[in-house]
């Protein structure tokens, strides 16, 4: 395989969460500018419809489905939907995911709040593999990237206390190394990438006293566009990474390597 080949995603179909703005519309770029079709999955069903006019730029077919990724029946229909309209899912990409509505520490944090980032941080990584791996066994190979953070590797709170993210990043982490091994014999890979500080809507990035924070414990001395997540997601997506699963790749400018 040349590196052409290596990186080549005709005819693929992925499935991407939260495929509506910040990575999950990079991620649903940079897959169909290599050559796949693209299910464009979010809660607001007007911005994967324009994710879904971008992937068709690249004369790609696409189609946006509405679901909450923290209701079950809704991935369920949502699966079954992406499957008998393109008759196979060879990527997913697990990346919709909200922050701490609230960020504070355990003994004054809100339990609605936790509640809910657990469900669609953790919970919705869950069923979307659930649902979708019996239909990768069936065909014989797939890839999943589950999207966690670096917060999954470690506490958050030298620059904010966000307890309810951290647990559900680090439950995606060791539940893709678990998914990973169940799964490595059956020409499927399931992989965690974990970014840094990213330019989208999840944090306030507008904000000088927050920018200055987290570019402070950034090496690089930036957070990342959200476009910079492209390549480690076309690795993960194609033959490049054939031989890595369950495994973590982190992007974070250098953070986690103080
Ligand atoms: N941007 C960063 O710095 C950063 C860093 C580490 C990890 N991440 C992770 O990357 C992923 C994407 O985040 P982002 O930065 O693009 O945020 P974002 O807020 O810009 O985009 C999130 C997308 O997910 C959708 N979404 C939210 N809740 C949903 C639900 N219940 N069901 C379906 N769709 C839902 C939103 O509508 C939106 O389109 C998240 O899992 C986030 O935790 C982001």
């Amino acid at each position: 395989m040349n590196n052409t080949e290596l990186f080549d995603l005709t005819d693929k179909v992925a499935v991407v969460t939260g495929a509506g703005g910040g990575l999950g519309l990079e991620f649903a770029i940079t897959l169909a500018e290599a050559g796949a079709n693209i299910v464009c999955v979010d809660l607001d069903l007007e911005s994967a419809r324009r994710t879904t006019t971008i992937v068709e730029g690249f004369g790609r077919k696409a189609h946006a489905l509405p679901c909450d990724v923290a209701d079950e029946e809704q991935v369920r229909s949502t699966i079954r939907d992406a499957h008998s309209r393109f008759g196979r899912i060879d990527i997913l990409v697990n990346n919709a995911g909200i922050a701490d509505p609230a960020p504070a520490p355990v003994g004054q944090y809100d339990s609605v709040n936790w509640h809910r980032v657990i469900d669609i941080d953790l919970h919705g990584v869950f069923y979307f593999c659930n649902e979708t791996l019996p239909f990768m066994e069936q065909q014989g190979s797939g890839k999943i990237i589950n999207i966690a953070s670096m917060w999954g590797l470690v506490g958050g709170s030298s620059v904010f206390p966000i307890p309810a993210y951290n647990a559900a990043k680090g439950a995606v982490i060791n539940l893709t190394r678990e998914i990973g091994l169940e799964y490595a014999t059956k020409n499927i890979q399931v992989n965690a990438l974990c970014p840094g500080f990213y330019r989208t809507r999840v944090g306030p990035f507008d904000d000088r006293e927050f920018l200055s924070a987290v570019t402070g414990i950034t090496p690089m001395g930036r957070i990342a566009e959200a476009e910079e997540i492209r390549g480690p997601a076309l690795f993960l997506a194609s033959a490049a990474s054939n031989f890595m699963t369950g495994q973590t790749l982190v992007t974070d400018g250098g953070a986690l390597a103080q």
